[in-house]
This record gives structure tokens, C-alpha cells and sequence, in this order.
């Protein structure tokens, strides 16, 4: 059965319940205390460390909580929402967690601690923020949800995303028109499906966009899943999903399944991956087991644009990437912290999605963008967020 977006309710205890498939984790230390920048970016906190209530002037300290220093999308956000909000006036802290969770709330602490007035937070696990959310509120500091929504608190103020369902949508329906390139002499397609993190709680509309479109086909038959790692519906993402998005994780897991069901020439001939660091794994277990770009290589989809990854899609080795261009979110919420802080109405386009199991956060959602081949120098090069140079074109 498929879900329907509206269905796709932002809490999973089935989330929360079900073991990844892959434990190790690729990240490296460093996250902790993040030293400030070198530019010298990082501001100060008021020298009278109280918190000063939003509705004025622009200024005063911000908090910019990130998950971690090991995906490049979040050094890029991070650094970019500094900039942004450094040149409008406002101080700012700008922190790194490691991808744990109770860094990420000592982290919080501080900045309310130091008067923020408010906190943009990219959670790692955004169901263990309660009461840290619930200090930031009675000490009248706003609370931003960052790419990730924060669950089960009435503590989060607004959120800005992009379309995390359309996301996964863009990559299901890019399989569908493109896999009749990648069947099998005999007809059949085989399919392989990985979904991200259990605890972020993204996956699920990553996952929902993507199986909502290939799910009835894997029941049709149009694909099959040889390792037999085809959720039932929408909703079973958990069972397959990669701990801490690691790469390595990703890529045991494909080496397993290549290794445990395709012997005897079967072909792996579509992977959906969620995002580029599950298909950087996936791009190594396809590599070790003797694939080659151009010849056998499977349609092999990502999400993020990160470098690595556009550098492979130009070698062949990844079929096609759903870009957030995290400039546009990080203007978007710049301007809204902005309109919060000075009392302002706070633009938002969707009040339904985004339910955290207490309310329907406030949110507003940008649009994605595909990547491939064909577009990738109108859209990564001429908009300037990379030189044809560091692609490799
Ligand atoms: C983000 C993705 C990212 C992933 C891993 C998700 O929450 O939306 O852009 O690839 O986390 O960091």
C-alpha cells in the first residue's frame, strides 16, 4: 500500500524501533568544539549574556546549530548562513556536533546561555530535543528547524526545507523514465533500494517520494529486488536504512547484497540512493565487485550536489543528483529570522506537511532541482556554485 504524502506523519516509532542495517559511521572526530573560523566569523555574545526578546531592531547574537563537519553540504550551509546573516548585522554562532545529538543540545544550551535570540538547528536526532527546546523557550529564544523538522515539541517556531517528498519523487520518477535503458536482455530490471538515516527524520519523505512511484512497480513486477529488500510500503524505510547516512555503511551493505544474490552474471541494474554519501558506498561496492562506467554500470541516483559526486557523475559513475542549491535555503532563512527578529510576519508556503506529532510546524519548502549530464553546466556551472574546473568538465 502506498502513502500519500499527506499520510507521511513526521513521527516513526517503527523509526525509533528498527535497527539499521549498518552500525559504523564514517564520521571523524573534530566536529566538537568548533573553533572560530579563521575569517574570524563567529561573533561574540552580548557582554550582558541575557536574552533579548525578538520584535526590533535587527542585531544581537543568532545560533546556527549543524549537524556535522563530515558531509560537505553542511560546511557549505553553515558557512553560508554566517555570511548572510553577519552582512544584515547579526552575531553569530555557528556550531558543529559531531552527529551526536547531546553535543548538539550542550551546543544549544550555550547559545542560550550567551543570549541568543534565536537558534537555527539542523538536528541529528530531531526526537531528543524536548527539553532543550523547552530552556530556549522560557528563556524566550526562537527556534528554527533547519532542513530537518524537530519532533514532539511544540518548541520549534518555524521550519525551511527543501521539498523533502519531491525529493525522493524526482528520483523515482528519473527511474522510471529512464529504465527501460537499463534493462536486462531478458526484460527484467533489477532494482536495489537504500533509504538514509533512521533517526533523521527526512528519510521517511525521501523514501515515501521514490516508493510511492516504484513500490506498485516492484509489485507489477516491472523491477525485482534480488537481495528481497523491497519494503512492503512507504513506510517500511526503516528496515533498509543506512546509520548516520555513513558511506561506509552504504557500501557494505551493497557489497553484501551484490556478494549474497547476484551470482552467476546477474546484474545489479538500478540503485536508488537517497543522498551522495550512500552512493559514494555504493560507487565503491560497484567498483570492488568490477563494474564499469559506460559498459554495466547501474543507473545510480544521489542528493546534494556534493562535489565527489558531480565529479563521478562526469566519470560515469553516478547517473543523476537531486541538487539543493542550500544558497536559496540559506537566504530563505536568513530572511526569516530576520522578519522574527524584528517582529515582522514571518513568510511561509506550507502550513499542512510538516506535523511534528504536537503541531504542523509553519514551514517553507524550495524546489529541488535534477541533475544529470545533460544540465549539469547550465545548473552547477553558469550559477556560479561550481567552476566547470572542479567538476572535472
Ligand atoms: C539532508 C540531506 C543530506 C542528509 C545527510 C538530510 O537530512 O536533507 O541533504 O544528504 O541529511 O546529511
Amino acid at each position: 500500500m502506498a502513502l500519500s504524502r499527506r499520510n507521511l506523519i513526521s513521527i516513526s516509532a517503527a523509526a525509533l524501533a528498527a535497527g539499521a542495517l549498518a552500525a559504523c559511521s564514517d564520521e571523524r572526530g573534530g566536529d566538537t568544539a568548533d573553533p572560530a573560523p579563521a575569517d574570524g566569523t563567529t561573533g561574540a555574545a552580548p557582554a550582558d549574556g541575557e536574552t533579548t526578546p525578538t520584535g526590533g531592531e535587527a542585531g544581537g547574537l543568532i545560533g546556527i546549530a549543524m549537524p556535522t563537519k563530515s558531509l560537505e553540504r553542511w560546511n557549505r550551509d553553515g558557512a553560508h548562513l554566517e555570511g548572510l546573516l553577519k552582512e544584515m548585522g547579526y552575531e553569530t554562532s555557528l556550531q558543529y556536533a559531531d552527529n551526536k545529538q547531546d553535543q548538539q543540545n550542550n551546543q544549544i544550551q550555550n547559545m542560550i546561555n550567551d543570549g541568543a535570540k534565536v537558534v537555527v538547528i539542523a538536528s541529528i536526532d530531531g526526537t531528543a530535543m524536548g527539553p532543550i527546546l523547552q530552556t530556549a523557550a522560557d528563556a524566550g529564544v526562537k527556534v528554527f528547524a533547519y532542513d530537518r523538522l524537530i519532533n514532539g515539541t511544540e518548541n520549534v517556531d518555524y521550519y525551511a526545507t527543501f521539498d523533502n517528498y519531491k525529493v525522493g519523487q524526482l528520483q523515482g520518477q528519473y527511474i522510471l523514465d529512464h529504465m527501460d535503458d537499463y534493462k536486462n536482455d531478458d526484460g527484467s530490471i533489477n532494482l536495489e533500494p537504500f533509504a538514509g538515516s533512521p533517526d533523521d527524520n527526512n528519510v521517511r519523505y525521501f523514501f515515501g517520494g521514490a516508493w510511492d512511484l516504484l513500490g506498485p512497480e516492484v509489485e507489477k513486477g516491472t523491477f525485482t529486488v534480488p537481495s528481497g529488500k523491497a519494503p512492503a510500503d512507504s513506510d517500511g524505510w526503516a528496515s533498509i536504512g543506512i546509520q548516520g547516512w555513513a558511506s561506509s555503511g552504504a557500501q557494505s551493505e551493497m557489497e553484501n547484497r551484490i556478494n549474497s544474490f547476484y551470482g552467476d552474471g546477474k546484474k545489479v541494474n538500478i540503485v536508488l540512493s537517497p543522498n551522495d554519501s550512500l552512493a559514494l558506498g555504493i560507487q565503491q561496492a560497484l567498483e570492488g565487485a568490477g563494474y564499469t562506467p559506460g559498459e554495466d554500470w547501474p543507473l545510480l541516483t544521489g542528493q546534494d550536489a556534493d562535489l565527489a559526486n558531480v565529479q563521478a557523475m562526469v566519470q560515469g559513475k553516478q547517473t543523476m543528483d537531486v541538487w539543493k542549491d542550500t544558497r536559496m535555503l540559506g537566504e530563505q532563512v536568513a530572511k526569516m529570522v530576520d522578519q522574527l527578529v524584528k517582529g515582522e510576519e514571518v513568510e511561509t508556503n506550507d502550513t499542512e506537511t510538516y506535523d511534528n506529532g504536537v503541531k504542523v510546524v509553519p514551514s517553507f519548502l524550495i524546489d529541488p532541482v535534477v541533475v544529470t549530464m545533460d544540465n549539469i553546466e547550465e545548473q552547477l556551472v553558469e550559477s556560479g556554485f561550481y567552476t566547470a574546473e572542479d567538476i572535472g568538465l
